[in-house]
C-alpha cells in the first residue's frame, strides 16, 4: 500500500494520502487548501489518480482542499450525510464503506466533537480526525460539539478496536505522528474516567479559545459546493420537473454515476444504467460502452447522482467526447423532493 502521512505546520493538521498501487487510484483525508499545489504534485510523482477527497468533518481551523482539490481533479468529494455544507458529491453514513481501488474502509460515525464527525477504518489503522488525537480528543464546546456524544464515540466505538489498532489522528501539537489504542486507552488522561458524566465535566472545564481561523474556515468549508449554474447556464442541465417530463422518452437514456452502496441505500430512478463516476472517462472515451451507445442510437445521455456535483462533472468530460448530454441537476435528492419515483 501507498501511505503519506502530510502536515501543515500552520494548522497543524494531518492529512492522509492512500492507495493501494502505483499507478492506481488514490483518497486522501482532510486536505487542507493551502497544500493542494503538493498533493498534485505528489500524486503525479506517484504517478497516481485522485478519485476521492473526503473530510472527517466540517473544519474551523483550516479551510479544507476537498473543493480545489475536486476542481483541479474532478475527484469525489465526501463527507458525512450529517454535514451542513452545501454539497458534497457523496455522503456517507454509518456502516458504509469508503472505497476506491485496493483500498476499503469502514465508515463510523462519531459524533461529539462537531456533529457530523466520522472515523475511517482499515485493516490496522483508523483515522480518527479531531474525534481522538494522540494524548488528547478534539474539543466539544462549538459546533454542535457534545461531550457526553464524544464519550461514547471514544469508549464504545474506537475502544472497541483492537489494542494494536494504529492511530492516526487529524491533528497534532506536539510533533507525535501515530499512537495505538491501546496506547490511547492506557496513557491518554482525557480516557482515565470512570464515567460518561466525569468525562463531560473534564471537557466543560477546559476552557478553551476559539481557534484563529473559526471566523474565517466554518463559513468557507460550508460553502464548497461545486458550481452547477454553468452547466444549466449551457443548456446542459434539467431540473427534476423537466426530467419527470422526460423519462419515458425513447430518445434519451438514463445513467446513474452512483456507487453500488449508494444505489441500494438510496434507491434509483427506474429504467437508468449503471455506470459507476471513476470509469465515466473510459465508458464515455472512444470504444467505451457509453460512446458506443451514444454513437449507435443517437440518444442523449442524461447522467445523474445524488447531489449533481458527479453528473454535472460528467456532462463536460462528455461534452468533450463528443457525446450529447445533459444532467440531472441537484441529482436523486432534487428528484425525490419533486415527487420522482425510486425503485428500490
Ligand atoms: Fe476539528
Amino acid at each position: 500500500m501507498i501511505f503519506r502521512q502530510l502536515f501543515d505546520a500552520p494548522s497543524s493538521t494531518y492529512s492522509y494520502l492512500l492507495a493501494s498501487r502505483r499507478g492506481g487510484e488514490a483518497l486522501i483525508i482532510d486536505p487542507v487548501l493551502e497544500k493542494v499545489d503538493r498533493y498534485l504534485q505528489l500524486l503525479r510523482e506517484l504517478d497516481l489518480k485522485l478519485v476521492k477527497a473526503v473530510d472527517t468533518h466540517l473544519h474551523a481551523d483550516h479551510i479544507t482542499g476537498l473543493g480545489a482539490l475536486r476542481d483541479r481533479t474532478q475527484c469525489i468529494t465526501v463527507m458525512s450525510e450529517r454535514s451542513r455544507v452545501d454539497v458534497v458529491s457523496m455522503r456517507v453514513a454509518d456502516g458504509d464503506r469508503l472505497q476506491i481501488e485496493g483500498v476499503d474502509l469502514d465508515v463510523l460515525y462519531t459524533p461529539g466533537h462537531t456533529d457530523d464527525s466520522c472515523c475511517f477504518r482499515l485493516a490496522d489503522r483508523v483515522f480518527t480526525g479531531d474525534t481522538l488525537l494522540i494524548r488528547g480528543t478534539g474539543r466539544t464546546d462549538f459546533q454542535n460539539g457534545d461531550a457526553r456524544a464524544q464519550y461514547e464515540s471514544i469508549f464504545a466505538r474506537l475502544l472497541q478496536l483492537p489494542d494494536e489498532t494504529l492511530v492516526y489522528p487529524g491533528h497534532d501539537y506536539k510533533g507525535d505522528t501515530v499512537s495505538t489504542i491501546g496506547e490511547e486507552r492506557r496513557f491518554n488522561p482525557r480516557l482515565q474516567v470512570k464515567s460518561a458524566d466525569e468525562y463531560v465535566e473534564l471537557m466543560r472545564g477546559l476552557k478553551l479559545a476559539n481557534p484563529k481561523m473559526m471566523d474565517v474556515a466554518v463559513p468557507a468549508n460550508m460553502k464548497v459546493g461545486f458550481h452547477q449554474e454553468e452547466i444549466a447556464r449551457r443548456g446542459w442541465a434539467m431540473t427534476a420537473e423537466e426530467m419527470l417530463c422526460s423519462v419515458a422518452r425513447p430518445d434519451v437514456v438514463l445513467i446513474d454515476l452512483r456507487e453500488r452502496s449508494e444505489r441500494e441505500r438510496h434507491g434509483t430512478i427506474p429504467g437508468s444504467l449503471h455506470v459507476p463516476y471513476p470509469s465515466l472517462p473510459e465508458s464515455s472515451g472512444a470504444g467505451g460502452m457509453l460512446h458506443a451507445l451514444a454513437r449507435s442510437t443517437g440518444k442523449r445521455l442524461v447522467f445523474y447522482c445524488a447531489f449533481g456535483e458527479r453528473s454535472a462533472m460528467a456532462v463536460q468530460a462528455a461534452q468533450d467526447a463528443g457525446l450529447s448530454s445533459c444532467h440531472l441537476q441537484g441529482g436523486l435528492a432534487a428528484w425525490k423532493a419533486a415527487g420522482g419515483h425510486v425503485e428500490q
